[in-house]
């Protein structure tokens, strides 16, 4: 129509700049896997623990793998001394151990939860931020949750580190608000992953469960659409945070089953 405004392509676009670099973390499976995918055009460097999906991975997209694992110091370090350099990147890693009531608490769930979505977060942001701010047009996107913005009956250990990383995200766009470093957070709603829920409940029946008769739950590559589309916004466009679900989740606790 004359006169109306032009709406962005919706095939896949290059992140703003030339020779942009970005790195994905917890690419061996699920969002990262299909983030790094969506991000190949530039040159992409993909970390996860396991070696054989994620050089699968790097083959298949063309981009470099690498060993990381976001709980280990030393390998956070090697994993950044390995760099040249850092335009985006995307703390993707992170997961959900149990299910269990507050009462129930399991104590090493709530650290190992902690520890990977929270502390290995920070630990590889922290590593990273110099060549983020040094790239002159860097971009930190954290993969939060809406487990990060609501809380839920046998969530307690994961939407309490979700909580930590949304204040994360909070926090360091505080701090950077005079360097050229934008940070993003995108929020998922349920999103049908191979593995996340899984790990969670340790059962497939259980797992299935979670989906059932929920026509679309998300995939991951609607998450990973949302990430790159974020990412490809012109570099003074910050977008805060954008929680993304499935039409058949209105709310946390509302999920329209058939
Ligand atoms: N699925 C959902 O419903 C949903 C909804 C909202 C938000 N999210 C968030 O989205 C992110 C990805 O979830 P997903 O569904 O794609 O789950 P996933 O398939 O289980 O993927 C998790 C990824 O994190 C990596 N990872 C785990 N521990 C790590 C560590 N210590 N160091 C480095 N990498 C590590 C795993 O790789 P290795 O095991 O090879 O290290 C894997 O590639 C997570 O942060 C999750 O909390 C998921």
């Amino acid at each position: 129509m004359p006169g109306s405004p032009t709406h962005p392509a919706s095939g896949p676009r290059e992140l703003p700049g030339t020779g942009r670099s970005a790195v994905v973390t917890g690419a061996s499976s699920g969002i990262g896997a299909a983030t790094a995918t969506r991000l190949a055009a530039e040159g992409v460097v993909v970390g996860a623990r396991r070696m054989d999906r994620l050089t699968e991975l790097a083959a298949s997209i063309g981009a470099r793998a690498l060993p990381l694992d976001v709980t280990d110091a030393d390998s956070v370090a090697a994993f950044a001394g390995a760099l040249d350099r850092v335009d985006v990147l995307v703390n993707n890693a992170g997961g959900a151990f149990d299910a269990d009531p507050v009462a129930e608490a399991d104590l090493d769930s709530w650290a190992r939860t902690y520890e990977v979505n929270v502390l290995g977060t920070v630990r590889l942001t922290k590593a990273l931020l110099p060549a983020l701010i040094a790239s002159g047009a860097g971009d930190v996107l954290f993969v939060g949750s809406t487990a990060g913005l609501v809380s839920y009956e046998g969530g307690a250990s994961y939407t309490a580190a979700k909580h930590g990383v949304h204040t994360l995200a909070e926090t360091l766009r505080l701090e950077l608000f005079d360097q050229p470093v934008r940070v993003v957070e995108i929020a998922p709603g349920m999103v049908r992953t191979e593995e996340f829920t899984l790990n969670r409940v340790r059962d497939r029946d259980r797992a299935e469960a979670v989906y059932r008769g929920v026509r679309a739950p998300l995939v991951a590559e609607d998450v990973a659409d949302c990430i790159a589309w974020a990412l490809t916004r012109p570099h003074h466009v910050n977008i805060d945070l954008l929680v993304v679900r499935p039409r058949a989740q209105a709310a946390q606790h509302k999920v329209h089953r058939e």
